[in-house]
């Protein structure tokens, strides 16, 4: 089965992180958000995915220079300017005359993608869409079904107590090849204002199935940070990372971290390779990146320090993310 995933986006609500790194690229627990989801993908029998590329492209072509991500083949498609979710879901699909996947760049999700085939199988649909449900609808686009799944409406960011249902479109999508080229080639298009209630018109053609597996979409900051947390709980039935071993519960240290003895580590941790935590430090409900520093009697707080960032001795973080190779050092000790 192929997939298209869709990574074309600014990631404008996590700048100024995604100013150099695009958001499928940033890190989820010290591995790329994109990798997981590939691996997700490739565990369901994906075995080549299109890449729908616009924004910072050559970073996806640098990342995966060798057009693999283990088994799965990966192919690059570049727009030249933003065609929308629909519209580029058809421009990286040209040539492609078959059944496929496709999903947001941005949603880490455990979805089990052969039952949700199987479902769109089984009622013959053109179209179907994943459903999570969340507390706070306003912010999405909802969507309710007939008990069968059939899609009554699209609605687009309803006030909260106007939200006919809690259950919104979560992102990842079986599509027919009659749906594809109903889109028009080489504009923008949205497939959630656009493709997705034009097919209304036609009953039977779009279903939506209810998952009540784990959802998150990463694009806010909040939610990015919320996503290290609940890898590090295994809410994806993994643990964090595959090289990471677990010293005491909830507290993860790879291979080739220092961490002095008198530093504490507090729970949900992540201590990436190579990263060092200094004397009297206390790191708690954070993770640190490969070669990051915490400087001795510092204190990281519900926060990520990326890849080679560093914390000066007795600096403190706070709900902070700290870009790769960021210093952070007030005292002038780092
Ligand atoms: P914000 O700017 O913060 O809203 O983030 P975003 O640019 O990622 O937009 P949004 O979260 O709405 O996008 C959802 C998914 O669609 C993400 O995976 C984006 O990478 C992708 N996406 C959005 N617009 C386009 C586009 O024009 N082309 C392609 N190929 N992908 C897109």
């Amino acid at each position: 089965m192929k997939a298209v995933v869709l990574v074309g986006g600014a990631g404008t609500r996590l700048r100024p992180l995604t100013f150099s790194t695009p958001k499928p690229l940033l890190p989820i627990a010290n591995i790329p958000f994109l990798e997981r989801q590939l691996h997700w993908l490739a565990g369901y029998g994906v075995d080549e995915a299109v890449l729908s590329l616009g924004y910072l492209p050559e970073a996806f072509l640098e990342h995966f220079s060798d057009e693999r991500f283990g088994d799965m083949k990966l192919r690059f498609v570049i727009e030249h300017e933003p065609l929308g979710t629909a519209g580029g879901i058809r421009f990286a699909a040209e040539g492609i005359n078959e059944r496929l996947v496709v999903c947001n760049g941005d949603v880490l999700t455990d979805l089990d993608l052969a039952e949700f085939v199987t479902f769109h199988e089984a009622r013959g649909a053109s179209a179907t869409i994943s459903l999570a449900r969340v507390e706070n609808p306003s912010a999405f686009g909802v969507v309710p079904t007939r008990s069968d799944g059939e899609v009554i409406a699209f609605v687009e960011k309803p006030p909260r107590d106007q939200a006919p249902t809690n259950w919104i479109n979560a992102g990842t999508y079986v599509l027919e090849p009659s749906v594809l080229s109903s889109i028009p080639p080489r504009l923008n298009v949205s497939i959630e204002r656009e493709t997705f209630p034009r097919m209304l018109e036609h009953p039977g053609q779009l279903y939506a199935m209810r998952s009540e597996g784990y959802w998150l979409d990463i694009g806010t900051p909040e939610k990015y940070f919320d996503a290290h947390l609940d890898v590090l709980a295994g809410q994806l039935g993994l643990p964090p990372t595959p090289t990471a071993k677990e010293q005491s519960p909830g507290v993860w240290v790879e291979p080739g971290a220092v961490v002095e003895d008198s530093a504490t580590l507090e729970g949900p941790v992540l201590i990436g390779a190579g990263a060092r935590v200094g004397a009297g430090a206390v790191v708690r409900r954070s993770v640190l990146g490969a070669g990051a520093v915490v400087g001795a009697g510092a204190i990281v707080h519900e926060s990520v320090l990326l890849e080679g960032a560093r914390l000066g001795d007795r600096e403190s973080l706070d709900r902070v993310v700290l870009g790769d190779d960021v210093r952070l050092d007030v005292g002038g000790a780092a």
